[in-house]
Protein backbone atom coordinates (compact mmCIF):
# COMPACT_ATOMS: atom_id res chain seq x y z
CA UNK A 1 0.00 0.00 0.00
CA UNK A 2 2.91 2.13 0.69
CA UNK A 3 4.98 1.57 -2.23
CA UNK A 4 1.77 2.37 -4.42
CA UNK A 5 1.07 5.54 -2.58
CA UNK A 6 4.70 6.56 -2.88
CA UNK A 7 4.72 5.75 -6.70
CA UNK A 8 1.40 7.69 -7.16
CA UNK A 9 2.70 10.47 -5.39
CA UNK A 10 5.91 10.03 -7.57
CA UNK A 11 3.99 9.85 -11.01
CA UNK A 12 2.32 13.06 -9.40
CA UNK A 13 5.39 14.62 -9.29
CA UNK A 14 6.24 13.90 -12.40
CA UNK A 15 3.43 14.77 -14.68
CA UNK A 16 3.59 18.59 -12.50
CA UNK A 17 6.99 18.79 -13.86
CA UNK A 18 6.04 17.33 -17.40
CA UNK A 19 3.58 20.11 -17.35
CA UNK A 20 5.82 22.88 -16.08
CA UNK A 21 8.64 22.14 -18.42
CA UNK A 22 5.80 21.95 -21.31
CA UNK A 23 5.04 26.03 -20.75
CA UNK A 24 8.63 26.38 -20.01
CA UNK A 25 9.22 25.11 -23.38
CA UNK A 26 7.22 27.27 -25.35
CA UNK A 27 4.48 25.39 -26.20
CA UNK A 28 1.96 27.98 -25.57
CA UNK A 29 3.92 30.38 -27.53
CA UNK A 30 4.44 28.63 -30.22
CA UNK A 31 0.43 28.42 -30.72
CA UNK A 32 0.39 31.70 -30.00
CA UNK A 33 2.99 32.12 -32.88
CA UNK A 34 1.49 30.04 -35.35
CA UNK A 35 -1.69 31.93 -34.72
CA UNK A 36 0.50 35.54 -35.25
CA UNK A 37 1.71 33.20 -38.74
CA UNK A 38 -1.53 32.62 -39.61
CA UNK A 39 -2.49 36.36 -39.41
CA UNK A 40 0.57 37.83 -40.62
CA UNK A 41 -0.39 35.44 -44.12
CA UNK A 42 -3.89 36.68 -44.24
CA UNK A 43 -1.99 40.21 -44.07
CA UNK A 44 0.24 39.56 -46.64
CA UNK A 45 -2.06 37.97 -48.84
CA UNK A 46 -4.29 41.38 -48.22
CA UNK A 47 -0.85 43.07 -49.71
CA UNK A 48 -0.42 40.93 -52.75
CA UNK A 49 -3.91 41.08 -53.86
CA UNK A 50 -4.83 44.75 -53.57
CA UNK A 51 -1.81 46.88 -52.27
CA UNK A 52 -3.09 46.97 -49.25
CA UNK A 53 -1.73 46.41 -45.38
CA UNK A 54 -3.65 45.30 -42.75
CA UNK A 55 -4.50 48.87 -41.94
CA UNK A 56 -5.99 49.13 -45.02
CA UNK A 57 -3.91 51.60 -45.98
CA UNK A 58 -2.15 51.77 -49.40
CA UNK A 59 1.42 50.79 -49.49
CA UNK A 60 2.58 53.44 -52.64
CA UNK A 61 0.17 56.51 -53.49
CA UNK A 62 0.68 58.16 -56.75
CA UNK A 63 1.37 61.86 -56.68
CA UNK A 64 0.25 63.39 -59.82
CA UNK A 65 2.32 66.60 -60.64
CA UNK A 66 3.49 68.73 -63.80
CA UNK A 67 6.85 69.02 -64.65
CA UNK A 68 7.10 72.40 -65.97
CA UNK A 69 6.18 75.37 -63.42
CA UNK A 70 9.27 77.05 -62.08
CA UNK A 71 9.64 77.51 -58.76
CA UNK A 72 6.79 74.22 -57.78
CA UNK A 73 8.09 71.38 -60.03
CA UNK A 74 10.14 71.63 -62.91
CA UNK A 75 13.12 69.65 -64.41
CA UNK A 76 16.62 70.59 -63.15
CA UNK A 77 18.19 71.51 -66.01
CA UNK A 78 21.90 69.94 -64.61
CA UNK A 79 20.20 66.84 -63.12
CA UNK A 80 17.41 66.57 -65.35
CA UNK A 81 15.32 65.99 -61.97
CA UNK A 82 12.13 67.02 -60.95
CA UNK A 83 12.61 69.45 -58.20
CA UNK A 84 10.46 72.50 -56.77
CA UNK A 85 8.42 73.49 -53.65
CA UNK A 86 6.34 71.13 -54.16
CA UNK A 87 7.95 68.49 -54.72
CA UNK A 88 10.21 69.43 -51.24
CA UNK A 89 6.62 69.46 -49.05
CA UNK A 90 4.67 66.55 -50.47
CA UNK A 91 7.76 64.69 -49.76
CA UNK A 92 8.21 66.05 -46.41
CA UNK A 93 4.45 65.33 -45.92
CA UNK A 94 5.04 61.87 -46.90
CA UNK A 95 7.60 61.02 -44.26
CA UNK A 96 5.57 63.51 -41.71
CA UNK A 97 1.98 61.41 -42.47
CA UNK A 98 4.16 57.99 -42.69
CA UNK A 99 3.39 57.14 -46.10
CA UNK A 100 5.24 56.28 -49.36
CA UNK A 101 4.50 57.69 -52.30
CA UNK A 102 5.50 57.41 -55.85
CA UNK A 103 5.51 60.63 -58.18
CA UNK A 104 4.29 60.85 -62.04
CA UNK A 105 4.10 63.95 -64.04
CA UNK A 106 1.80 64.90 -66.60
CA UNK A 107 -0.16 68.15 -68.15
CA UNK A 108 -1.58 70.39 -65.48
CA UNK A 109 -4.26 69.92 -67.16
CA UNK A 110 -4.86 66.26 -67.16
CA UNK A 111 -4.59 66.27 -63.23
CA UNK A 112 -7.78 67.46 -61.37
CA UNK A 113 -9.58 65.18 -64.19
CA UNK A 114 -7.13 62.43 -63.01
CA UNK A 115 -7.70 62.78 -59.54
CA UNK A 116 -11.28 62.82 -59.86
CA UNK A 117 -11.61 59.38 -61.85
CA UNK A 118 -8.99 57.87 -59.01
CA UNK A 119 -6.22 57.28 -61.44
CA UNK A 120 -4.11 59.51 -58.83
CA UNK A 121 -4.12 59.40 -55.20
CA UNK A 122 -2.65 62.64 -54.76
CA UNK A 123 -2.19 65.79 -56.74
CA UNK A 124 0.22 68.55 -56.21
CA UNK A 125 0.90 71.34 -58.76
CA UNK A 126 0.53 74.93 -57.68
CA UNK A 127 -2.90 74.06 -57.98
CA UNK A 128 -5.69 76.52 -56.84
CA UNK A 129 -8.62 75.95 -54.60
CA UNK A 130 -11.81 76.99 -56.45
CA UNK A 131 -15.45 76.13 -55.91
CA UNK A 132 -15.52 74.16 -59.64
CA UNK A 133 -12.38 72.19 -58.84
CA UNK A 134 -14.18 71.12 -55.17
CA UNK A 135 -16.67 69.38 -57.24
CA UNK A 136 -14.61 67.01 -58.26
CA UNK A 137 -11.74 66.63 -55.62
CA UNK A 138 -11.27 67.18 -52.11
CA UNK A 139 -8.46 69.68 -50.89
CA UNK A 140 -6.01 70.56 -48.39
CA UNK A 141 -6.19 73.18 -46.50
CA UNK A 142 -4.60 75.74 -48.32
CA UNK A 143 -0.40 75.46 -48.22
CA UNK A 144 0.47 78.63 -50.85
CA UNK A 145 -0.63 82.05 -50.87
CA UNK A 146 -0.70 82.73 -54.66
CA UNK A 147 -2.27 85.41 -57.35
CA UNK A 148 -2.79 86.67 -60.52
CA UNK A 149 -0.11 89.26 -62.04
CA UNK A 150 -0.31 90.70 -65.66
CA UNK A 151 3.15 90.55 -67.08
CA UNK A 152 4.25 92.78 -70.30
CA UNK A 153 7.24 92.94 -72.75
CA UNK A 154 9.40 95.87 -71.53
CA UNK A 155 8.45 97.33 -75.23
CA UNK A 156 5.33 97.16 -74.13
CA UNK A 157 5.15 99.06 -70.44
CA UNK A 158 3.30 102.38 -71.20
CA UNK A 159 0.77 101.28 -73.22
CA UNK A 160 -0.43 98.19 -70.86
CA UNK A 161 -0.03 99.38 -67.33
CA UNK A 162 -2.76 97.26 -65.50
CA UNK A 163 -5.42 94.65 -66.47
CA UNK A 164 -8.06 97.61 -67.00
CA UNK A 165 -5.55 97.99 -70.37
CA UNK A 166 -5.99 94.56 -71.84
CA UNK A 167 -9.19 94.57 -73.65
CA UNK A 168 -9.03 93.62 -77.21
CA UNK A 169 -5.10 92.37 -76.87
CA UNK A 170 -3.97 88.92 -77.02
CA UNK A 171 -3.39 87.53 -73.52
CA UNK A 172 -1.53 85.11 -72.95
CA UNK A 173 -1.97 81.79 -70.29
CA UNK A 174 -1.66 78.78 -69.72
CA UNK A 175 -4.45 75.87 -70.87
CA UNK A 176 -7.33 75.30 -67.96
CA UNK A 177 -5.73 77.12 -65.71
CA UNK A 178 -7.15 80.21 -63.56
CA UNK A 179 -5.88 82.64 -65.29
CA UNK A 180 -7.90 81.70 -68.47
CA UNK A 181 -10.80 81.21 -66.53
CA UNK A 182 -10.13 84.98 -65.37
CA UNK A 183 -10.00 86.29 -68.55
CA UNK A 184 -12.70 85.08 -70.18
CA UNK A 185 -14.57 86.13 -67.06
CA UNK A 186 -13.58 89.52 -65.84
CA UNK A 187 -11.95 90.82 -69.36
CA UNK A 188 -12.73 91.71 -72.98
CA UNK A 189 -9.26 90.75 -73.88
CA UNK A 190 -8.69 88.33 -76.53
CA UNK A 191 -7.08 85.30 -74.50
CA UNK A 192 -4.76 82.99 -76.11
CA UNK A 193 -4.24 79.79 -73.95
CA UNK A 194 -0.77 77.61 -74.70
CA UNK A 195 -0.56 73.58 -73.43
CA UNK A 196 2.68 74.72 -71.55
CA UNK A 197 3.00 78.33 -69.78
CA UNK A 198 6.73 79.31 -71.25
CA UNK A 199 5.37 79.41 -74.77
CA UNK A 200 2.64 82.28 -73.46
CA UNK A 201 6.10 83.57 -72.45
CA UNK A 202 7.97 83.12 -75.47
CA UNK A 203 5.03 84.77 -77.59
CA UNK A 204 4.96 87.62 -75.39
CA UNK A 205 9.02 88.33 -75.58
CA UNK A 206 9.01 87.95 -79.10
CA UNK A 207 6.31 90.43 -79.50
CA UNK A 208 3.51 88.06 -80.62
CA UNK A 209 1.13 88.65 -77.88
CA UNK A 210 0.73 91.47 -75.76
CA UNK A 211 0.61 90.24 -72.36
CA UNK A 212 0.61 87.18 -70.29
CA UNK A 213 -1.48 86.33 -67.39
CA UNK A 214 -0.74 83.83 -64.40
CA UNK A 215 0.65 82.79 -61.46
CA UNK A 216 2.43 85.62 -59.77
CA UNK A 217 5.17 83.66 -58.13
CA UNK A 218 5.83 81.34 -61.89
CA UNK A 219 5.99 84.97 -63.56
CA UNK A 220 7.94 86.65 -60.94
CA UNK A 221 10.82 83.02 -60.97
CA UNK A 222 10.14 83.34 -65.20
CA UNK A 223 10.96 87.12 -65.22
CA UNK A 224 14.05 87.10 -63.14
CA UNK A 225 15.99 83.92 -63.98
CA UNK A 226 14.61 83.40 -67.53
CA UNK A 227 13.67 86.44 -69.21
CA UNK A 228 16.70 88.52 -68.16
CA UNK A 229 14.50 91.64 -66.88
CA UNK A 230 12.46 91.79 -70.36
CA UNK A 231 9.45 90.57 -69.18
CA UNK A 232 7.94 92.96 -66.72
CA UNK A 233 5.06 92.44 -63.99
CA UNK A 234 2.46 95.40 -64.24
CA UNK A 235 -0.57 96.26 -62.01
CA UNK A 236 -1.78 94.95 -58.72
CA UNK A 237 -1.54 91.29 -57.74
CA UNK A 238 -5.33 90.03 -58.54
CA UNK A 239 -7.42 87.64 -56.69
CA UNK A 240 -6.39 85.39 -53.92
CA UNK A 241 -5.18 82.01 -55.02
CA UNK A 242 -4.67 79.60 -52.60
CA UNK A 243 -2.46 76.32 -53.43
CA UNK A 244 -4.28 73.38 -51.96
CA UNK A 245 -3.29 69.61 -52.41
CA UNK A 246 -5.76 67.61 -54.16
CA UNK A 247 -7.09 64.01 -53.36
CA UNK A 248 -10.31 61.90 -54.99
CA UNK A 249 -13.76 62.96 -53.40
CA UNK A 250 -13.60 60.95 -50.07
CA UNK A 251 -9.75 59.92 -49.99
CA UNK A 252 -9.00 58.38 -46.59
CA UNK A 253 -5.74 60.05 -46.70
CA UNK A 254 -6.80 63.89 -46.95
CA UNK A 255 -7.19 64.18 -43.31
CA UNK A 256 -3.84 62.44 -42.77
CA UNK A 257 -1.81 64.67 -45.45
CA UNK A 258 -3.68 67.63 -43.81
CA UNK A 259 -2.46 67.16 -40.26
CA UNK A 260 0.70 66.63 -41.47
CA UNK A 261 0.68 70.12 -43.18
CA UNK A 262 -0.31 71.62 -39.84
CA UNK A 263 2.72 69.53 -38.22
CA UNK A 264 4.80 70.91 -40.47
CA UNK A 265 3.56 74.91 -40.54
CA UNK A 266 3.85 74.69 -36.97
CA UNK A 267 7.48 73.14 -36.50
CA UNK A 268 9.17 75.36 -38.86
CA UNK A 269 9.94 72.54 -41.39
CA UNK A 270 7.66 74.30 -44.00
CA UNK A 271 9.11 77.31 -43.59
CA UNK A 272 12.82 75.57 -44.50
CA UNK A 273 11.20 74.50 -47.39
CA UNK A 274 9.61 78.12 -48.01
CA UNK A 275 12.60 79.88 -47.26
CA UNK A 276 14.52 77.53 -49.79
CA UNK A 277 12.46 78.38 -52.76
CA UNK A 278 11.16 81.72 -52.18
CA UNK A 279 13.71 83.57 -49.78
CA UNK A 280 12.49 85.10 -46.82
CA UNK A 281 8.74 84.80 -45.92
CA UNK A 282 7.15 88.09 -46.44
CA UNK A 283 5.38 89.43 -42.84
CA UNK A 284 1.99 88.35 -41.59
CA UNK A 285 2.22 85.40 -44.10
N1 LIG B 1 -2.77 78.15 -60.00
C1 LIG B 1 -3.22 77.99 -61.35
C2 LIG B 1 -4.34 76.98 -61.39
O1 LIG B 1 -4.54 76.27 -60.46
C3 LIG B 1 -2.11 77.55 -62.27
C4 LIG B 1 -1.39 76.34 -61.81
C5 LIG B 1 -0.42 75.80 -62.81
N2 LIG B 1 0.30 74.74 -62.27
C6 LIG B 1 1.13 73.96 -62.96
N3 LIG B 1 1.74 73.01 -62.36
N4 LIG B 1 1.30 74.18 -64.25
O2 LIG B 1 -5.02 76.90 -62.36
Amino acid sequence: MNKKLIITFLLGLLLLFVAACGSSDDGDTEEADNANDETEEAADDTESTDGTDESGDKEVYTVATDNAYVPFEYLDEESGELVGFDIDLITALAEEAGIEIEIETLEFSGIVAGLGSGKFDIGIAGMTITEERKESIDFTQPYYEAGLILAVNEENVDEIKSIDDVDGKVVATRVGSTSEEYLKENTDAKPEAFPEIVEAYQNVLAGRADAVLYDLPNVQYYSEKEAGGKLITVGEKLTGEDYGIGFPKGSEIRDKIDEALTTLKENGTYDDIYEKWFGDRPEGT
